[in-house]
């Protein structure tokens, strides 16, 4: 069966996928969810109860301490912006600093986690129209969702937008670092062992190294247009 109200993006990392998958749920009224604030929000309880630390991942622990892992998504009804509770507690910035960044690929390879995060995401997926954006979402979460996009752009495009974004939060850290920590992500999620990084087959591919977010979502709409009108006139 195919799910039209799921629409996956995956993609490397700082590709652009949160920024378009928010506009494209905010376009068509569906939900969005970032499963990467996920495994994020993981790393963190990993971090902040000694099961990760600068040289070991405590794997018995960590498969242990899952059921006491809660993942949540709210809105905040001031600014509509988006963010992730774990275990009730906001915890948006804190899992977006470098700290979690340089050491949630030890988490998010850990098949026990990974089968976790799938199962949420699927349960979440029920409540109706959904863009879901990560790694393994076309080819594991919803392999048969209705429309798959493969997001991508040059490396040192996409460090330099991620050096810029940093750099308007204030945080102190060189264009070199970022590029060597893109590379660095970009290897580990496409030679893991578990969902590695994968276009799916029937997946579209969309290269922004040279677009403007008002061109990718005129791109979208083609495509989507498109999809409709073939399931139109399959049923
Ligand atoms: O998209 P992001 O950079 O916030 O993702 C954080 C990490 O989680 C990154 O190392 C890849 C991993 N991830 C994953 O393995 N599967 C997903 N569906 C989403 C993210």
């Amino acid at each position: 069966m195919i799910h039209s109200a799921i629409i996956a993006i995956d993609g490397y990392s700082s590709s652009g996928k949160s920024t378009f998958a928010r506009a494209i749920a905010s376009e068509l009224g569906y939900i969005y969810i970032d499963s990467g604030a996920m495994y994020r929000a993981v790393t963190l309880y990993c971090l902040e109860n000694g099961i990760l630390t600068a040289d070991r991942l405590d794997h018995k622990k960590l498969t242990e301490s899952l059921d006491k892992i809660d993942i949540e998504f709210s809105v905040d009804p001031e600014t509509r912006k988006q963010f992730t509770l774990l275990n009730g507690i906001n915890v948006e910035d804190k899992i977006r600093g470098i700290g979690v960044s340089e050491v949630v690929s030890k988490v998010s390879q850990v098949k026990e986690v990974r089968s976790k995060m799938v199962r949420l995401q699927r349960n979440i997926s029920k409540k109706g129209g959904v863009v879901m954006e990560g790694r393994d979402i076309g080819t594991v979460v919803f392999p048969d969702a209705g429309m798959k996009i493969f997001m991508t752009a040059a490396a040192d495009i996409r460090a330099r937008r991620r050096y810029d974004e940093l750099a308007q939060k204030g945080v102190k850290i060189s264009y070199e670092e970022v590029l060597e920590n893109i590379r660095m992500r970009d290897r580990e999620d496409e030679n893991r062992i578990e969902s590695p990084l994968r276009k799916a087959e029937d997946a579209l591919t969309l290269d922004n190294s040279n677009m403007t977010p008002d061109e990718q979502m005129r791109w979208f709409r083609r495509k989507w247009k498109s999809i409709n009108r073939s399931y139109e006139n399959q049923y």
